[in-house]
């Protein structure tokens, strides 16, 4: 088997002082790329700034021969992710891959979370993901080329409790990864997105029986819950090898998984006039039926599917 590489090629890594990021841009790193390592270094909570994370994550790559550069610019700013974008371009002349990585995590019950929580975690993990990509996007049309892949979440795709605004911005990617999935798809540009699973400060956050779960289920996986066991997904979705485009995976102590997102064949009302309440009463086991599901790949193959089924009846 080739070995992946990934010389010549651009990579910013958002987040990537600490935890999963610093896993990332090492690998990539050790692969050929030149690496963007962004961190704005401040908590967990996202408070703070500073710029030993980055610096130390640099050092670290330089040691080992690689090429990398620090950034210290908060992803949830736009001025600053496009100076995120623009160090890329600076001083290595272009960007082949974003992976947005950068988070942070305040969780509260949903009659506790504050105002300052909820912007908070949208301007960072939502608005933050779109404005480092839609930086990066304009200059990988331009060169036909480009690996983007957004973060999200267990808790935004499959729920978690203390999280809602969390994962109301992580599931938010599920919508990025579709719209520049669609856009980028005639570029060149392929966008995935993952939901990680593994130790870091994050996981430091759950609540006490959570953490013990946590731990429980990291020793029937042999302490595999680990950055390093999610590295792997997070280097071929971004390489020139991967052609896999707008889909969702998992990756959770070396296990690796898609997520689908399906739409059953439903039950299908009366045509010359709205169904009734009553009628909908009635039929909610068809239109939970999942004997047949469909994976509709955009708005308008939902509609295509729909017309499949009524042409059928
Ligand atoms: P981490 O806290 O170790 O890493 C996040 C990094 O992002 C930190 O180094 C932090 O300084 C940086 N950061 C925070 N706000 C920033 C901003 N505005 N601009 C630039 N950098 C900023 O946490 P971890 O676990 O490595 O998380 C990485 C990503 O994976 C996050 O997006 C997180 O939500 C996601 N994730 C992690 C899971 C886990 O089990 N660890 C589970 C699901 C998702």
């Amino acid at each position: 088997m080739t070995s992946i590489r990934f010389d010549q090629q651009v990579a910013v890594v958002t987040g990537a002082g600490g935890g999963l990021g610093r896993t990332y841009a090492l690998e990539l790193a050790a692969r050929g790329a030149a690496v963007v390592v962004n961190d704005l270094g401040g908590n967990i909570s996202g408070d703070g700034a500073g710029t030993s994370m980055a610096d130390s994550v640099v050092a670290e790559i330089l040691a080992a021969g690689g090429k990398a550069v620090a950034n210290y610019d908060s992803v949830a700013d736009s001025k600053g992710a496009d100076a995120i974008i623009q160090t890329a371009l600076d001083k290595f002349g272009r960007v082949d891959i974003v992976i947005n990585n950068a988070g942070n995590l305040r969780n509260a019950y949903i009659d506790k979370l504050s105002d300052d929580d909820i912007d908070s975690l949208h301007s960072v993990h939502l608005k933050g993901s779109l404005y480092v990509s839609r930086a990066a996007f304009h200059h990988m049309k331009q060169q036909g080329y480009g690996r983007i892949l957004f973060t999200s979440s267990a808790a935004g795709v499959f729920g978690n409790p203390e999280q809602a605004a969390y994962a109301a911005a992580k599931a938010g990617m599920v919508g990025l990864t579709n719209v520049f999935g669609i856009e980028g798809e005639a570029h060149g540009i392929k966008t995935n997105t993952l939901l990680p699973m593994a130790a870091s400060r994050m996981a430091e956050k759950m609540d006490p029986a959570q953490l013990q779960q946590f731990a429980e289920l990291n020793a029937t996986f042999g302490n595999a819950l680990t950055p390093d066991y999610i590295t792997p997904l997070v280097v071929y979705l971004v390489s020139r090898e991967c052609e896999a485009n707008k889909s969702i995976y998992s990756a959770v102590a070396g296990r690796f998984a898609k997520v689908v997102i399906g739409l059953t064949k439903g039950w299908l009302g009366p045509r010359d006039a709205p169904a009734s309440v009553e009628d909908v009463a009635a039929h909610f086991a068809d239109i939970e039926d999942q004997t047949v599901v469909d994976e509709p790949c955009s708005l308008v193959d939902e509609l295509q599917i729909i017309a499949k089924h009524v042409r059928a009846e």
